[in-house]
């Protein structure tokens, strides 16, 4: 059974999708999208070498910077729909360019964005709508840091207010290394992104991702997902960007699902609204289930990858009706994306070294795989001289599996894992152990 959205038709033209974005995530955007037989042609902007998988796609290549010629060329081949795949053009203000130029976007302007793009205005907002989240001090000098850390009862979680691809939170085990951490960033170590840092008090639960389809007032959800952030089993190692999902995420029952719209996400849609912020894209809740219930932990203004990986299989082929609804501020507020029974995991391979240095260039083979039930999106890949599929990128494919349970889900995935080889292939065997009953 799949996922049924099919009260949602579109009475507008939907022909042309443009999608933004070099990753995973967008690849498998573009897969659920291509499902649907209104679509004529995907534009992948500038999508990687897994496009060419996607039907009726074609790539593009222009500068996002030299915006005349972007909407000269989006005019030209009758764009009806943008989906901005990353944070770093959202939070420049391509949501707001286009849209001023009469193109529909799926994604939020850039005052959206900033619940992303700010930590310090993210955890304000929070403050203000009174949403559950960490306490917070935000400084802007080592000695203001200094006197909050010491004063504190422990070690406080250090982050750089601006993006910072994911590499700008640490969670030090002494104060010393709090006070260390932020003297790094305070110097420069993600520029710009420093000069604001944002202290947060340590706080502890299994994390969730939520991600709303917002029109600027009504939302739809999408099955909950739950991301591996760090590189080794058991959880250990450095942060990286995700190494693994699952989807839906059982720890997120009907009640706890009420009480996360209650506390969390209906009073961020309120207060968006409040602040005349028009939201048109999807709301990333990055939840901490903590003994004292559900906690913000932070927001993201675009698909998590690769939970988007890992949810898209679970959409029927109506899926982009509710992007458009999103682009176009059409949502009524009944939809409902019904759960079906099915479960679905990605477990991402990448390169050796990642995500600190590695290298790319290394030719990507496939043996047999088993296609049934199984997509494999591309993350970080691309095509040599002679034709050839090759690494480039620290993330370099997503395997995808669904069934009717995650031990299912995860043997496929882990055996289709096996045919697949690159020089340096890494990748955790135990994605979904949460829900896994065989090791
Ligand atoms: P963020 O980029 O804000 O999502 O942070 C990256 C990761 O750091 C999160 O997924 C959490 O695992 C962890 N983290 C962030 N803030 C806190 C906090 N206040 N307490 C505990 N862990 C946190
Ligand atoms: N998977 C986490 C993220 O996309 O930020």
């Amino acid at each position: 059974m799949i996922i049924e959205s099919t009260n949602y038709k579109s009475s507008d033209k939907l022909e042309n999708i443009l999608i933004i974005g070099n990753g995973g995530r967008e690849n498998a955007l573009a897969w659920a999208i291509q499902k649907n037989e209104l679509i004529k042609r995907i534009y992948l902007l500038p999508g990687n070498a897994g496009s060419k998988k996607i039907n009726k796609s074609e790539r593009l290549s222009l500068n996002l910077n030299n915006i005349k010629e972007l909407i000269k060329k989006l005019k030209y081949l009758k764009i009806d729909l943008v989906v901005i795949g990353p944070e770093t053009p959202l939070a420049e203000g391509l949501g707001e360019i286009l849209r001023e130029n009469n193109f529909d976007v799926f994604g939020p302007g850039s005052d959206g964005a900033k619940l992303e793009s700010s930590k310090s205005w993210a955890k304000e907002f929070m403050k203000e709508a009174k949403i559950p989240t960490a306490n917070f001090w935000k400084v802007k000098s080592l000695e203001e840091a200094k006197e909050i850390i010491f004063s504190s009862p422990n070690p406080l979680v250090v982050k750089a207010d601006g993006l910072a691809s994911g590499k700008g939170v640490f969670i030090p085990k002494t104060k010393k290394e709090s006070l260390k951490a932020t003297e790094e960033i305070i110097k420069g170590k993600f520029g710009n992104a420093g000069e604001i840092v944002v202290l947060e008090e340590k706080i502890e639960g299994p994390e969730v991702s939520v991600f709303a389809l917002c029109d600027g007032r009504n939302y739809v959800l999408l099955p909950t997902a739950q991301d591996h952030k760090r590189l080794n089993e058991n959880d250990e190692g450095p942060n990286t960007g995700g190494m693994g999902a699952y989807s839906p995420t059982p720890l997120i029952t009907k009640p706890m699902l009420k009480r996360i719209k209650k506390e969390i996400i209906d009073p961020t849609i309120d207060a968006l609204v409040r602040k005349n912020i028009n939201y048109r894209g999807v709301l990333y809740f990055g939840l901490m289930i903590t003994k004292s219930g559900p906690k913000v932990i932070e927001y993201n203004c675009r698909f998590g990858d690769p939970e988007c990986q890992t949810i898209m299989p679970l959409m029927d082929k109506n899926f982009v009706f509710l992007l458009q609804k999103c682009a176009l501020g059409k949502l009524i507020g009944n939809e409902t994306i019904e759960m079906s029974d099915r479960s679905s995991g990605c477990v991402i391979a990448t390169s050796k070294g990642y995500p600190l240095n590695y290298e790319i260039g290394f030719p990507i083979n496939y043996g047999n795989i088993d296609f049934r039930d199984c997509q494999i999106f591309d993350s970080g890949t691309s095509l040599n001289s002679k034709g050839q599929l090759i690494t480039d990128g620290g993330r370099v494919l997503s395997i995808v599996c669904q069934g009717k349970d995650f031990d299912t889900v995860f043997e496929k995935a882990y055996k289709n894992l096996k045919e697949i080889s690159f020089e340096g292939i890494f990748y955790r065997k135990d994605i979904g152990h949460q829900v896994r009953k065989k090791p």
